[in-house]
């Protein structure tokens, strides 16, 4: 849908309800298309199927194959919850091998994560969503200070998309916090994952991902090993790039 303006739908949805926000993305495109691995993505979906028809709400979920047992267990549990089929992708095999065969299945501490995720996480991404308008992200501003503190409820997301074949990133969290999710969750028994049981806040891969203890900031359970600043695993390089939307 080339003629939708980030611009004007952050001017005119910005402070509104995560709800409100999908469903004028949902009039917009027809269509949803929910990136789901964690706690708010589940929250986006118990919306989305407020405001639209299950058949145009799409749920997909990128298996690294080092996800924790337990997030496997909470992705069947979302998906037999909300009776909805989740396109569960995996990374290329012979990418998958070359590396583990030159790199062994550590490399990610050694020498940083963004060759591991780009090949188990972006380039499956990439591929689903080749040809896609648009695609909604559980991102919140306060998730990650040094990379997402200047999200947009809706930006057009140059890193998946190109001149000609636009990508429209919706962020309908973009405004609320951890508290505020969690405060959904229980309002509406929203299934979520038991690791949060045990400490954990910002859940990854299961190498990549730490319980944080009180007073942390969730990222700080991200790629422990790494500089604070610039932790984005390439899902949304958008993030390190200045963007043409501004509002407040
Ligand atoms: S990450 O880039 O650092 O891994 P994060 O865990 O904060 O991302 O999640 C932010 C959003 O990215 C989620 O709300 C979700 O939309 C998307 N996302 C992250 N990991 C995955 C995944 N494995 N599968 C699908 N979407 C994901
Ligand atoms: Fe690899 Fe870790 Fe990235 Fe997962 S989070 S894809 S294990 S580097």
């Amino acid at each position: 849908m080339t003629s939708f303006d980030p611009n004007r739908f952050v001017l005119e949805h910005d402070r509104e309800h995560p709800k409100e926000i999908l469903r004028a993305a949902y009039k917009a495109f027809g269509e949803l298309t929910i990136s789901f691995s964690g706690a708010e993505d589940v929250v986006l979906i118990d919306l989305a199927l407020k405001v639209a028809p299950k058949e145009d709400v799409h749920v997909f979920s990128l298996d690294t194959g080092r996800l924790h047992a337990e997030t496997y267990a909470f992705i069947e549990r979302v998906r037999d919850h909300y009776g909805i089929d989740i396109d569960v992708r995996v990374p290329d095999t012979e990418a998958v091998q070359a590396l583990v065969r030159e790199k062994g299945l550590f490399s990610f501490y050694r020498d940083g994560h963004q060759e591991c995720c780009g090949v188990r996480k972006v380039a499956p991404l990439r591929r689903r969503l080749a040809g896609l308008p648009v695609w909604v992200s559980g991102q919140r501003r306060d998730q990650s200070p040094g990379t997402r503190s200047s999200l947009q409820v809706a930006e057009r997301d140059s890193a998946f998309g190109s001149e000609a074949a636009p990508l429209v990133k919706i962020n309908p969290l973009t405004h609320w916090t951890s508290e505020d999710v969690w405060t959904y969750i229980r309002m509406f028994d929203v299934p979520y994952n038991a690791l949060h049981e045990r400490g954990y806040v910002s859940i990854g891969c299961e190498p990549c991902t730490r319980p944080t203890l009180p007073g942390q900031h969730e990222r700080e359970g991200r790629w422990w090993w790494e500089d604070q600043d610039g932790k984005e695993c390439g899902l949304h390089a958008v993030n390190l790039t200045p963007q043409a939307t501004t509002t407040s």
